[in-house]
């Protein structure tokens, strides 16, 4: 049976990525160090897929760990690499946290295994900054980032290319994420903000259940429909699936070369006012908010062409706006009663 390793398996995609894996038929052995995560996602997904997932505490950060995990582990045939730090704004206040965490354990783990092994690697849309052609394709040029975070994604990307370039029995998929969102349909795993949610999502979900205050548009006066900014918001059910997608065609070895990235989107924009009347029309939740200024670094609007994904992975989301909203709310009432 092929065997994965799942790099952050316990946050938020990672989680959703190791019970679609499993029900593909896939043995998982995730990695984690808990630093964005919580234990009790192991129990949460063993509770959905009726089996304890294989779990290892590792820093990947450290080069020697690593290099022993792999030495040890000659079982895995692929790699899904999450663990990286993600909040745009804190790699703005700690640049050094996030070079350091997120191109070490990269470093590590494309250093270590041997060449035999697929490696799919969790990149993002902020590689395009402002596209100037929506919807944006892989082709699109990408841009300077915003932020060290989006800066880590540009350049991992760029590394990944460079060595696969010389390393010819490497085969590596870049995934670019739009913006995921809900949650699993039994309500069991979601995302797990750590503090007050930065994302659009989680934030709304804690104001509907009287967790914070009413929700802050950032801003109302882009050259949108309705002024507000726009999105691509993929379901995270979707997004997992894709993982799977990708580690498929790595198996198959029909990509003509050995570095590909794919868009995992919907290939459709909606805007914060949109997501709002979303949640509301989804939930019967009436939901508190105002207009404030435009949050530094955001793009106006983005939503992702999605025509190779659907061509060469084989995948197209299938999860619905009104589903996204819905999942993200049972998710968070279920925290309600069962606090992590
Ligand atoms: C979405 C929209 C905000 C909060 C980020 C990362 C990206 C990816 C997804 C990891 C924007 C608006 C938000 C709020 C608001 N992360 N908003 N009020 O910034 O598109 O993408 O998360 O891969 O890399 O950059 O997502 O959810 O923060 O914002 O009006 O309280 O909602 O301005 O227009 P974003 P987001």
């Amino acid at each position: 049976m092929a065997k994965i390793l799942v790099t952050g398996g316990t946050g938020f995609i990672g989680s959703h990525t190791v019970v679609e894996l499993h029900n593909a038929g896939y043995e998982v052995l995730i990695v984690d160090d808990f630093s964005n995560s919580d234990p009790k996602i192991l129990d949460q997904i063993q509770s959905i897929i009726g089996i304890r997932p294989d779990f290892i505490n590792l820093d990947l950060c450290d080069e020697a760990k690593v290099k022993a995990f792999v030495t040890e582990h000659t079982d895995i045939t692929g790699v899904i690499h999450f663990a990286a730090f993600k909040a745009v704004g804190e790699s703005v206040q700690q640049p050094l946290k996030y070079y350091r965490n997120n191109f070490y354990s990269l470093l590590n783990l494309i250093g270590a295994f041997n060449s035999s092994t697929d490696f799919v690697f969790s990149s993002s849309c902020t590689v395009y900054g402002q596209p100037d052609v929506l919807p944006v394709t892989e082709e699109a040029p990408t841009k300077k980032a915003e932020s060290p975070y989006g800066n880590t994604k540009q350049i991992a990307e760029e590394m990944l290319q460079e060595i696969c370039a010389v390393s010819p029995a490497l085969n590596v998929i870049s995934l670019r994420y739009f913006n995921p969102v809900g949650a699993h349909h039994t309500a069991l795993i979601g995302e797990l903000p750590i503090g007050v949610p930065q994302n659009l999502v989680p934030f709304i979900t804690q104001s509907a259940i009287g967790k914070r205050g009413p929700i802050t548009v950032f801003g109302n006066d882009y050259n949108t429909p309705d002024g507000s900014a726009v999105r691509d918001y993929i379901h995270v059910v979707d997004l997992a699936k894709a993982h799977v997608a990708a580690i498929k065609r790595l198996e198959d070895k029909k990509a003509e070369t050995n570095y590909e990235v794919f868009n995992l989107g919907t290939g459709k924009g909606s805007s914060v006012l949109q997501i709002i009347a979303a949640f509301e029309e989804s939930t019967g939740e009436k939901l508190n908010y105002a207009i404030g200024p435009r949050r530094e670094g955001d793009v106006e609007q983005v939503w992702g062409d999605v025509t190779k994904s659907t061509k060469d992975l084989g995948w197209t989301a299938a999860l619905d706006i009104n589903e996204m909203m819905l999942s993200a709310w049972n998710w968070e009432k279920y925290l309600k009663d069962n606090p992590f």
